[in-house]
């Protein structure tokens, strides 16, 4: 790929180059008939040779639908056509650099950065949208993947939305924040189910750093200021903008959602791109995530491994409390959303068993079990590399774990991609499902299931 040997490039990383629609593919089982909707996900996909250091981080977003429908099931990709990959498409090559190292190809009247649009995919108000935490969200069309343009809450959001913004399972409020590497760096918002922005509330972190995700209560918002800083100078020279500064610590602030006010807790460095999910207990807070010892944003080694970790804050005196839940390596945490700020039970991770090795992916899905202890895994029998799976309840009144889990894998024997639909009751057991791909979906972020 472009004579590259940056593994990102490279194997089921490298950009899929087409957009396309197919129907009626290839089912291995049955496809369930709960399941009307479509499974989107996105990554990125660059259109151009990057111009410079190639961060996994930086490629231009790819849509990819999986329509399924009475038993039935297509696919659809399309690319996020943001203003900057237009102007890119307009010359035939890349303009931008990215979290590496900016470059000088931009024209000066024009922002400095792409808002790649590749990060999250989510249905909110009536609307698909591609979501990329340095700016706005890009609206895309649900039924076609055509992109509509930047989503502003109806003119009241000028400012970055995080890429993890979660829904209050209770009223359908839209909870986020965004972050910039300038006061201030830090700011909660609220919209409701309709797009209407209700509240924005200015934190005061501190520190300009990365933050990723973040993770929401009935009560709390709770915020990870994880020392990778931003360095607008550093940025100035072509050099990598975000540095691991462990000597800051991490912290932890607690904002109550009625009063605004933060209560900070502090521990030592480390670092957490997801979280899974936080609920209140006993006057504490539990926050369950992946945890990295420390993270390494100059390069596409990510450094350590993520493992599974609880935390465990004392809102009374500022006490924290932690453990590690095991020590499979494990990411892109997902649960059954209806319990967001409650507490769950079950999760599903894509993660590593045995050696991990970051060019291919994750090599299993897996179920944990917060009450018992149990993790179960599903690895399609092996060689075949899973995506971030996601949780779908049978019906909206079924209990926790009563559902399936998606996810798209990718098979290097075949060089291709499928979806895979298993019983959450019966994770290790054959998947109900598997759909075949018309190709390979390349390694990306997120998705979601939007029902019909
Ligand atoms: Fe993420």
């Amino acid at each position: 790929m472009w004579n590259s040997d940056n593994p990102y490039l490279n194997g089921n990383f490298a950009p899929w180059r087409e957009e396309g629609d197919a129907y009626d593919l290839e089912v291995e089982g049955e496809i369930p008939r709960e399941l009307n909707g479509a499974l989107y996900r996105i990554g990125p996909n660059p259109q151009f040779e990057p111009l410079g250091p190639y961060h996994w981080f930086d490629g231009d977003g790819m849509a990819h639908a999986f329509m399924l429908r009475e038993g039935r099931a297509g696919y659809r990709n399309r690319y996020v056509r943001t203003d900057g990959l237009k102007a890119e498409m307009k010359e035939g090559k890349a303009l931008y650099g990215g979290l590496l190292r900016q470059t000088a190809e931009v024209p000066p009247d024009r922002p400095p950065f792409k808002n790649a649009g590749n990060t999250n995919i989510i249905g909110y108000a009536n609307r698909l949208l591609a979501l990329w935490e340095a700016g706005l969200p890009h609206e895309l069309k649900p039924e076609t993947l055509e992109t509509v343009g930047l989503y502003d809450f109806g003119g009241r959001m000028t400012g970055p939305v995080t890429a993890h913004p979660k829904f209050d399972p209770k009223n359908g409020d839209l909870l986020f924040f965004g972050y910039q590497p300038f006061p201030p760096y830090l700011t909660w918002y609220r919209a409701d189910r309709a797009g209407r922005l209700l509240e924005s509330r200015e934190i005061d972190s501190g520190l300009s750093v990365m933050m990723h995700d973040f993770v929401a209560t009935d009560n709390y918002a709770i915020f990870f200021v994880c020392p990778s800083v931003f360095s607008l100078e550093k940025m100035a020279k072509g050099e990598p903008m975000l540095a691991w500064e462990p000597q800051h610590g991490t912290k932890i602030g607690a904002m109550n959602r009625a009063t605004g006010e933060v209560k900070w807790f502090y521990d030592e460095a480390f670092f957490v791109f997801h979280f899974l999910n936080a609920y209140e207990e006993n006057g504490s807070l539990v926050v369950d995530g992946c945890r990295m010892k420390s993270v390494d944003m100059t390069g596409n080694s990510f450094g350590s491994p993520p493992l599974p970790w609880r935390w465990t804050l004392n809102l009374k005196d500022g006490d924290i409390k932690q453990k590690q839940i095991d020590d499979t390596s494990s990411e892109f945490p997902r649960f059954d959303e209806r319990l967001a700020g409650k507490k769950h039970r079950f999760a599903y991770f894509a993660a590593h068993l045995g050696q991990r090795a970051e060019e291919t992916g994750f090599n299993t899905i897996a179920k944990r079990d917060y009450a018992s202890g149990k993790l179960e895994t599903q690895s399609l029998a092996g060689g075949k590399y899973p995506g971030e799976p996601v949780f779908v309840p049978r019906t909206p009144g079924a209990a926790e774990d009563d559902g399936w889990v998606l996810a798209v894998w990718y098979d290097p024997a075949v060089n291709s991609s499928e979806l895979a639909i298993v019983d959450a009751k019966n994770f290790s057991g054959k998947p109900v499902a598997r759909v075949k791909a018309p190709h390979r979906v390349p390694f990306g972020f997120h998705g979601n299931w939007v029902a019909a």
